[in-house]
């Protein structure tokens, strides 16, 4: 995505990506040799911010940076996430004032209520755990429920998979090869956090999980009637804010947008 978008745009920049063991020699390298932004995945969201000199009030308050850069010697750390699961929603229209059901209150659950919240939506934060889902629930100023909440979903405006639930193939998958042992067909069952029946026209369905882009959220939403938001989208969109921080350019979306569904059709 970002390789693409510097080509639209003629940018002398590139991307590369970095396996990363020794987190502290990564960040000092990064200083010595001037790079001028980071994306930083798991597991390291956490665990780089004592490394950086500043941290953007939102992603202090989500307590994740997933996005680093460099200005003047100083590395700032920035959280993407949450602004790309707003932008994703406000395609389809306003979240001020929204009734958004968030499912889950892991990283993912954090960087989407926090964002929503932010954005004026009502927020309730629904977690297996319900301890989570209290405590995100707190920070944010909304409500907590279990995750059978999501038997409530036509009650909201807006519901959003925040769970790991429907990655399903792709743990499986992972864990199969880790472990060297054959894949049992129920562990590739598609699953969907979110009963068929619960869903109803208009609803807006927004799902993080984008591998694969097609989860059984999304085909069972799009059945129902419901406005469907697949969770390349945030991922397109968390991207094009990392390249505006890093360029200063505003993001060519649909060059960006291209090269993702290269990567994960
Ligand atoms: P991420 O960074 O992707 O959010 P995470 O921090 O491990 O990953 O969070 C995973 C989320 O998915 C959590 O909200 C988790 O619920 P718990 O806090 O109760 O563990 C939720 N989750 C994972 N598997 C689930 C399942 N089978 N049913 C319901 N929720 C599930």
């Amino acid at each position: 995505m970002h390789l693409a978008g510097y080509r639209a745009l003629g940018l002398p920049f590139t991307y590369v990506p970095f396996r990363v063991t020794d987190l502290g020699g990564a960040i000092t390298g990064m200083r010595a040799l001037g790079i001028r932004g980071l994306g930083v995945s798991m597991p390291y969201k956490q665990e780089i911010m004592p490394l950086l000199d500043e941290i953007d009030p939102l992603a202090a308050r989500i307590g994740a940076v997933n996005t680093v850069v460099q200005e003047d010697g100083r590395l700032r750390g920035y959280n993407t996430d949450c602004v790309g699961a707003v932008r994703a929603l406000e395609e389809l229209g306003p979240v001020k004032g929204a009734r958004a059901l968030v499912l889950g209150a892991g990283g993912a659950g954090r960087a989407v209520a926090h964002g929503l919240a932010d954005a004026g939506a009502a927020v309730v934060v629904a977690n297996r755990s319900l301890d989570k889902a209290e405590a995100l629930a707190a920070e944010v100023g909304g409500s907590a429920r279990g995750a059978d909440e999501a038997k409530h979903a036509a009650r909201y405006d807006v519901v959003v998979n925040a769970t790991s639930v429907g990655m399903g193939e792709i743990a499986a998958e992972s864990a199969g090869q880790r472990l060297g042992a054959p894949l049992r067909q129920a562990e590739l069952r598609p699953q969907t956090p979110v009963p068929e029946d619960a869903m109803r026209p208009g609803l807006v369905v927004m799902d993080i999980v984008y591998k694969p882009i097609e989860t059984a959220l999304v085909r069972a939403a799009s059945r129902r009637g419901a406005r469907v938001i697949h969770g390349g989208r945030m991922l397109l969109h968390q991207a094009a804010r990392q390249f505006e921080l890093y360029t200063g350019e505003r993001a060519p979306l649909d060059a960006m947008d291209a090269a993702l569904r290269e990567q994960i059709a």
